[in-house]
């Protein structure tokens, strides 16, 4: 299993901690950036993190920017990326459960460091529940 992890400036810390988490679970990480808490422009990262996970350079991806909005319309614009913003424990299941997310947005600025590991876990840990939802996941990944 390896995931792709990609942030802007007001990500970074959390996308730091996060790369850690994951590693401590066992799982390689590609890091697309940014690496600094200079200012950055989170669309690329967004894109990079939604073209390596289509590319199949990772199997999944974790994004971050301030509020996790931005970097996931960006993660999004890429086809076949179903990129879930997720601010509780229970979104995460859900994003995993119904919506199959490929690609999970976390906001450095808006989440809480524990919250964001416990959100991070359980869309690891989660499965897709299939049936009526593959039939939604495949329609948006038509679009
Ligand atoms: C950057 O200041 C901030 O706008 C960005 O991190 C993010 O929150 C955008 O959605």
């Amino acid at each position: 299993m390896k995931i792709a992890v990609a942030s802007d400036h007001g990500g970074f810390a959390l996308k730091e901690e996060v790369k850690k988490h994951l590693m401590e679970r066992g799982i390689e990480v590609l890091d697309l950036g940014t690496h600094s808490e200079d200012s950055v422009d989170y669309p690329i990262y967004g894109k990079a993190c939604g073209e390596a996970v289509m590319s199949g350079k990772a199997d999944l991806g974790v994004v971050v920017c301030g509020t996790g909005i931005g970097i996931s319309i960006a993660a999004n614009k890429v086809k076949g990326i179903r990129c879930g913003l997720c601010t509780s424990v229970e979104m995460a299941r859900l994003a995993k459960q119904h919506n199959n997310a490929n690609v999970l947005a976390l906001g450095g600025r808006t989440t809480e460091m524990d919250l964001a590991m416990e959100i991070v876990d359980t869309w690891l840990d989660t499965e897709f529940e299939g049936g009526r939802h593959q039939r939604r996941t495949g329609l948006l990944d038509q679009m």
